[in-house]
């Protein structure tokens, strides 16, 4: 047996020829590790000094400046020193190719360089907003969306994103309810994990896929009050049960990364949580990937209390299980120190770098560091038909239709709207914006490129005469556009009011206590409604808005949140009926902020409401009801259910049970229908939801039309964590429910034995 001794000076191009001679030759290295991976970093973690191994755990930001994106000063020189081993916001091909170039060849062990960054909904071409492709209950669109968002940011260097962001939220004050999949945990399970094999592919050294991480990790979404990085304070039972299940999918889908939460749970900070980050990750779940920290969280465990300094904080955090500081230094500065005096162990210190250069491998960086660093490819990816026509599907599908009738007795619905009418009068803050439309987390996508709504309506109904008016802002009291706007309402046939937040009212820090229309909007619409007018209120938003009056006296009502690049034409679209609205609510929609939380899966209490007994669960000023619950929406069709059956009445615990409804379309237009099967679990060891999602299917029926819709159901389906915390279902009674969504449904009865 030959051993080879790899030196500082051995080019890493050379030390990757001399591991595959000795992968083929069947040579040891020191390690003795067996396959030709762990034999490669095993023999160069032996290389590296403590600083560069702190370095490989080290995450610092570029910045952005007018000409495009730097690096500090004093980045660079970590960066040559060795101590920065990841940069992220460092995109697009030559910026990200000559900061490869200084990692390879100027520092001594030439470890090339991880390139992270925020692709949450498409990186130039943008799609629609987390919560908005949610909507589509499509996980093939969503599927794809992350594919083209990775491969189009691959094309610009990037090899790993901070995707999918998989915090169940039930508070729609909270901005960041922007970024996920809405509330509940069986469907964000799925979205998770289609993003995850959209993300990563099949095979991480494809060029056009890139490392996914799955975050925040965890139970980000219940910060209390709906005030970001706020405190999360949770049983362990409702963890488990309502906010983990995303995470541990997106994970079982092979997610690569994880990333921290700000907050803290049950008193420790994500950060510097073992029980998340070592007993649950790693110990239940296996995770074998690594952990990045949410931004500065090591450093904000000191004003969160639970260290009383930084480099206390660097040690709560390497002791928890996390892998790798984004941005805040602290381990590059303290990792040496601590385990010079003891207080962390090199061998586990050894066992985190291998986790971030097994990243590395499976990329193929040591391999050709500049795979992800094609200026051909960037150029012909960017913007390609290929993404701009899933852009335009995505937002399509992400439509919600909220409300639909006659804008006066006799006539029919208001949309949708004829190609020949007359005029349209385009009113409202939104109606001609490109840059809002992108919504919240568009880090690279190019306002210029978005199709607005003026746009739209001119592209798909050139014979419709546009008057248009802003009328008003986003934020203060501002009424002088207001005569103009209801100058435009007055001399025409309808209104389209486009209306809702701009891109920095959702997102991070920006949570908002009350979520009406931002500024004087309101106000607008009503005065607009007083001339008597037909109107379609057309709400752009990233969050859920309490649009009770807009209910009440607008006939018309679309939910389009922040649907990216191709907003105007996907709006439009549905407008004028060339696409016929399919999405469906995955977040329930409050009558006012005082109902919030409201969630469709919600226990039932010792004493539901009753209309007549005043000791009921209830508000005395509002209805336990929602404006619109979770799963609704509707078409410019109607649907119509029927004969729901059961293909047995008792369920065993190894067999199957099938529940079928039939879903006819009984409308005038062929449309999409998401069909959504709930239970409910009479009695439990401890107390069950009044409704869980369990399944649903998408279908397309002509008028006229009807299909057979069926779903398995088996125990495993049921399972549940029992009073003795174990994940199991118990026997007895279940209704089941199919439904066009999560408060109406046929119903049918099962036992399970
Ligand atoms: C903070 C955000 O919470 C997180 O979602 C994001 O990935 C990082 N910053 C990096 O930008």
């Amino acid at each position: 047996m030959h051993s080879f001794n790899i030196h500082k000076s051995t080019p890493l191009i050379l030390l990757v020829s001399i591991m595959g001679f000795m992968a083929l030759n069947g040579c040891e290295n020191p390690s003795g590790s067996s396959d030709p991976m762990s034999r490669f970093i095993d023999s160069l973690i032996q290389e590296m000094t403590i600083e560069e191994k702190a370095g490989q755990l080290t995450l610092y930001t570029s910045g952005w400046d007018v000409t495009g994106p730097v690096l500090r000063d004093d980045y660079m020189d970590e960066l040559r020193a060795g101590r920065a081993g990841n940069l992220f916001n460092a995109h697009t091909v030559d910026y990200a190719r000559e900061l490869q170039r200084i990692a390879v060849e100027e520092t001594l062990l030439g470890i090339p360089l991880l390139f992270g960054l925020d692709v949450i909904h498409g990186y130039k071409t943008t799609f629609p907003i987390p919560l908005a492709e949610a909507s589509s209950w499509d996980l093939d669109i969503i599927e794809k969306s992350a594919h083209l968002a990775a491969k189009e940011a691959a094309s610009a260097g990037v090899n790993w994103t901070f995707n999918p962001m998989v915090d169940v939220a039930r508070d729609p004050r909270w901005g960041r309810i922007a970024e996920g999949s809405g509330e509940d945990p069986f469907l964000g399970a799925l979205i998770g994990a289609a993003k995850v094999r959209g993300i990563q592919g099949k095979n991480l050294a494809d060029p056009t896929t890139i490392l996914a991480c799955v975050k925040h990790f965890a139970a980000y979404g219940a910060s209390q009050a709906g005030r970001d990085y706020h405190t999360v304070d949770m049983s362990d039972r409702e963890l488990r049960q309502n906010y983990l299940p995303p995470y541990k999918a997106a994970l079982e889908a092979g997610a690569a990364t994880v990333m921290t939460s700000f907050n803290e749970l049950d008193g420790v900070p994500a950060s510097g949580n073992h029980y998340l980050m070592t007993e649950i990750l790693r110990n239940e779940w296996g995770f074998d990937g690594f952990v990045v920290t949410d931004y500065t969280s090591i450093n904000e465990m000191v004003p969160h209390g639970v260290v009383a300094n930084e480099k206390e904080a660097a040690e709560l955090a390497f002791k928890a299980g996390v892998q790798m500081d984004m941005q805040g230094g602290l381990y590059s500065r303290y990792i040496p120190e601590l385990i010079a005096e003891g207080k962390i162990e090199e061998s586990t210190l050894n066992e985190y770098v291998r986790q971030v250069l097994e990243m590395k491998y499976k990329l193929g960086l040591f391999e050709d560091p500049y795979r992800y660093l094609n200026k051909d490819r960037e150029q012909q990816t960017l913007y390609s038909q290929e993404l701009m026509n899933h852009a335009l599907l995505a937002a399509k599908e992400s439509i919600v239709l909220l409300k639909n009738q006659p804008a006066s007795k006799g006539q029919s619905n208001l949309l949708p709207l004829s190609k020949k009418l007359g005029s349209v009068a385009l009113i409202g803050p939104l109606a001609d914006n490109r840059k809002d439309m992108l919504g919240t987390w568009h880090v690279a996508g190019d306002a210029s490129k978005v199709i607005t709504l003026k746009e739209g309506i001119a592209q798909i109904a050139p014979g419709v005469k546009i008057n248009y008016a802003r009328g008003a802002g986003f934020s203060g009291d501002d009424r002088s556009g207001f005569a103009e706007a209801l100058a435009a309402a007055r001399k025409s046939d309808v209104v389209i009011m486009a209306i809702g937040e701009d891109y920095t009212q959702s997102g991070e820090a920006a949570s908002r206590s009350e979520i009406g229309l931002p500024g004087p909007q309101q106000e607008l619409i009503e005065a607009i409604h007083a001339l008597g007018k037909p109107i379609v209120a057309v709400v752009m938003a990233g969050r859920p808005l309490t649009i009770n009056w807009i209910d009440e006296h607008i006939p018309a009502v679309m939910n389009a949140w922040h649907l990216g690049t191709m907003s105007g034409k996907a709006i439009a679209e549905t407008l004028f009926g060339d696409h016929n609205p399919a999405g469906k609510l995955t977040i329930t929609f409050p009558k006012n902020v005082g109902q919030i939380p409201i969630y469709y899966n919600m226990k039932n209490t010792g004493r539901p409401f009753s209309a007549d007994n005043k000791y009921t669960s209830k508000y005395l000023d509002v209805s336990n009801e929602p404006l619109y619950p979770f799963g609704y929406g509707l078409s410019y069709t109607t649907f119509e259910y029927s004969d729901i059956s059961l293909s047995s009445s008792e369920l065993s615990f190894d067999s199957s049970l099938t529940v079928s409804a039939t879903v006819t379309n009984t409308g005038t237009y062929e449309g999409q229908e998401v069909v959504q099967l709930y239970v409910r679990d009479m009695v439990g060891s401890v107390t069950r939801p009044v409704k869980e999602l369990k399944g649903f299917e998408k279908i397309k029926l002509k008028p006229g039309e009807s299909k057979r819709v069926s779903f398995n159901l088996s125990a495993k389906d049921l399972a549940f964590y029992t009073l003795d915390m174990r994940f199991e279902a118990e026997p007895g009674d279940f209704k089941v429910f199919i439904g066009p969504n999560s408060s109406t449904g046929l119903e049918a009865d099962f036992k399970l034995k």
